[in-house]
């Protein structure tokens, strides 16, 4: 079993999509480990997406993710990685494929509804930035 991190984003949280998404997930076959409605300071989100930290986007990332209540998902299923960008979408709206979740519900490339782990070690540390893994242990299995 692998898992992965989703997040719901601002734009979506807003938008009131968080059953939308979560509904996609679920019948996707992905089991929902852990599941919470937060907020992250500026500086927690510059923490969250310091591999982009040289980008051009940072600045505007970091902003749009602690602009307003998000939805962290702690995700498990065999190739769950994989499977959940492939379930996503592209970064760009405008190049997601039909039915995925950024197709549906992102704004545009910056407030694209979602966020996917990248690798399983990724995914290992992402999870482990929104839960302790207490929260998580009673419902995996
Ligand atoms: O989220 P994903 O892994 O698909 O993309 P990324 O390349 O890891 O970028 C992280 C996030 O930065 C994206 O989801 C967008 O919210 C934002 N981004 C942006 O605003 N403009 C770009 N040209 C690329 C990414
Ligand atoms: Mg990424």
């Amino acid at each position: 079993m692998e898992r992965t991190l989703a997040i719901i984003k601002p734009d979506a949280v807003r938008n009131n999509n968080i059953g939308n998404i979560i509904a996609m997930i679920q019948a996707a076959g992905f089991k929902v480990l852990g599941c919470k409605l937060t907020r992250i300071s500026k500086e927690q989100a510059g923490e969250f997406y310091a591999v982009h930290k040289e980008r051009p986007f940072y600045g505007e990332l970091v902003n749009f993710m602690s602009s307003g209540p998000i939805v962290p998902i702690a995700l498990e299923k065999e190739n769950a990685i994989a499977d959940y960008r492939t379930l996503i979408g592209a970064t760009d709206p405008a190049e997601a494929a039909e039915g995925t979740i950024r197709k549906n519900y992102a704004t545009s490339k910056g407030e694209n509804a979602v966020h996917g782990s990248d690798s399983v070690e990724n995914g290992r540390n992402e999870i482990a930035f929104f839960f302790a893994e207490s929260e998580l242990i009673a419902n995996s299995k």
